[in-house]
């Protein structure tokens, strides 16, 4: 009879268990709110016990009580100039500045807390004016936590964290390098430069027309892309992207911290199409920019963002960076190689030529060898790469170069390695009319540069 009762306790004790993760998981804003009054007059209550004089005790009691008596209700930010209705502060109350106008909390766990960054941003940014979804995403009309925080299916923006927080900044300050509480999207805009994304990519029509334009990026629904692409992305641990994170920042991200072709691997043996079709493009990043520097551009492309129409009172225009002064002509030139983002495709400065699949590429092993196996063979067609500049440019004479860069390779007329396979995906682009004048000449020069000195015979 004992043992029985035993087990039985136990099952129960199990099921209890189990049926307050579920309320934890589902917990309803009211409960969060009441506790949060119930914790706040507790606060109070303790602070009276220790209180010096009555008075002062009386007074923390009277506070105590009157936390207790507030309405449990949705409490909501209207910033209309923004267009936006949050009720994030109906579980976050401590940020509720009518029910608590210091914004601070003795609790130390969320959604009890008061708002971390009063001095700076909270002083600027009143939450009356500008509400909360503004720099952190999320949805501000929800009222469970997972939607709130955008975490359920039909919600393309989920909360934004660390970096990714500060694309809302540059969405209002322009010239955001040098504002405080920025560094990572400015970050991020400094590495978007640096590899030489420009090259590919345009930002708003400015740029490079070998893939899309990101400049809109932000404002692209994530339907378009196929779910088959989506299971395909790795976390940093090497597991699969789990379901709750297919969203926009994790499909930009994953462009940086994956393999493209590892999760857009196209047709390469034309097993579902009429002709082989490359895998992606994009180059390989992995190596060149770790997951913190992935955050800060995914920031950077973020805060494009035209959708959400930010009013021009809104906007705050800092002073732009001054352009930057050359003391020599190759100097000025490696500015140029940068600035057109050539990159892209030659790698930093130029040293390595990026890959280009199925063009021609150092160590490939012998067609033949490989033609019978797919996966040799894919591996073989994935080695193939751009031109490493230094190597080659010491056959040109000035302008024969020139002329190089003016005119571009079109796709067609770069060599294949297996010639069933696909055509290479990209091409060397003509730059006729966007490098001209003192920037190609200064560009050659410098070119002519970084020239490995050819043996003569
Ligand atoms: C239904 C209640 C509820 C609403 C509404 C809500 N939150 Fe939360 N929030 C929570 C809870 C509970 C936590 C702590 C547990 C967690 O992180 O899920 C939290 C944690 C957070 C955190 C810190 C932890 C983290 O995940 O980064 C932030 C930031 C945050 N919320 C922002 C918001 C914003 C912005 C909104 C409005 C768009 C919002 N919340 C709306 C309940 C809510
Ligand atoms: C002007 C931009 C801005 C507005 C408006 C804003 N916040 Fe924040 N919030 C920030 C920044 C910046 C941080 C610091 C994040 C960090 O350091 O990673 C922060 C931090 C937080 C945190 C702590 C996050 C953590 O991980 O500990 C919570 C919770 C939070 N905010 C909620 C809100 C809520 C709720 C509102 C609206 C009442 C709001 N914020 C309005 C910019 C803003
Ligand atoms: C919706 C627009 C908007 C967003 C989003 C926004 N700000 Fe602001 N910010 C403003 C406006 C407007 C001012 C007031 C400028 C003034 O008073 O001249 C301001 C003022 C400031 C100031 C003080 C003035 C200055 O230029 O130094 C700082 C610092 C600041 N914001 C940082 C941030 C940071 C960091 C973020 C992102 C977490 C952010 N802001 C997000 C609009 C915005
Ligand atoms: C050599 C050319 C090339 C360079 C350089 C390049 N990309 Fe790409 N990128 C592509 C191609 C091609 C695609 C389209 C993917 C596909 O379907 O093959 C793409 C796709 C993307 C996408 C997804 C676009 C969408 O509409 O979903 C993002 C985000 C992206 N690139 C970011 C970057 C960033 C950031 C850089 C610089 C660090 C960069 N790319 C550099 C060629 C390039
Ligand atoms: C989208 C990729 C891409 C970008 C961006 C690009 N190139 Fe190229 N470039 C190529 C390819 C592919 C070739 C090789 C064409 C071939 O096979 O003949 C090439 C060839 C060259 C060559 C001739 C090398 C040789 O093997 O003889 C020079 C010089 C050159 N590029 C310079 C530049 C400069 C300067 C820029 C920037 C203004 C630039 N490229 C931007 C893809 C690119």
């Amino acid at each position: 009879m004992h043992r029985k009762l035993f087990v039985a306790f136990n099952v129960l004790l199990v099921a209890a268990f189990v049926w307050s993760l579920a309320v934890d998981y589902k917990k309803d804003w009211r409960d969060i709110q009441a506790e949060y009054f119930k914790k706040t007059a507790a606060a109070y209550a303790e602070k009276a016990k220790s209180a010096k004089d009555p008075k002062e005790a009386e007074t923390f009691n009277q506070l105590s009580k009157a936390a207790l008596r507030e309405p449990i209700m949705i409490r909501q930010i209207i910033a209309k100039d923004l267009n936006r209705i949050d009720r994030c502060i109906t579980c976050h109350v401590g940020m509720d500045e009518f029910v608590n106008p210091t914004l601070t909390t003795p609790h130390k766990e969320h959604p009890f807390t008061g708002h971390p960054k009063l001095g700076e941003i909270v002083k600027n940014h009143t939450f009356q004016k500008y509400g909360c979804s503004v720099c952190h995403a999320g949805q501000g009309l929800a009222t469970s936590v997972e939607a709130a925080h955008g975490k359920t299916e039909n919600w393309e923006k989920p909360l934004a964290k660390g970096a990714l927080l500060q694309a809302s900044c540059a969405k209002c300050h322009m010239n955001f390098q040098s504002l405080k509480g920025a560094e990572m999207v400015a970050k991020g805009r400094d590495l978007f430069e640096k590899h030489g994304c420009i090259g590919c990519h345009s930002l708003h029509g400015v740029g490079g027309a070998v893939s899309v334009d990101l400049g809109n990026i932000a404002d692209k629904p994530l339907e378009r892309i196929a779910p088959f692409n989506l299971s395909l992305i790795k976390t940093k641990d090497g597991k699969p992207l789990p379901k709750d994170d297919w969203k926009l920042p994790a499909w930009i991200e994953a462009h940086l911290t994956n393999v493209p072709m590892s999760f857009i691997p196209n047709d390469p043996h034309a097993q579902y199409n009429k002709e082989p079709i490359a895998p992606s493009g994009m180059p390989d990043f992995t190596q060149e920019i770790k997951h913190e520097g992935a955050d800060a551009i995914t920031a950077y492309l973020l805060s494009m963002s035209e959708e959400e129409n930010i009013p021009h009172k809104y906007h705050v225009i800092r002073e732009a960076k001054p352009e930057p002064k050359f003391a020599s002509a190759g100097d000025h030139g490696k500015f140029v190689f940068k600035k057109y983002g050539c990159a892209a495709c030659h790698g930093l400065e130029g040293v390595a030529g990026r890959r280009n699949y199925n063009a021609m590429g150092a160590g490939q092993p012998a067609l033949d060898d490989v033609k019978a196996d797919k996966a040799k063979l894919h591996e073989a067609m994935a080695m193939g790469r751009e031109p490493t500049l230094p190597d080659v440019l010491g056959t040109y004479t000035r302008e024969e170069l020139k002329k190089k860069i003016q005119d571009g390779v079109p796709g067609s007329q770069i060599a294949k390695y297996n010639p069933d396979g696909p055509t290479p995906p990209l091409y060397m682009p003509a730059w006729k009319d966007r490098i001209k004048g003192q920037e190609l000449e200064d560009l050659i020069t410098w070119l002519l540069s970084i020239a490995k000195k050819q043996e003569s015979w």
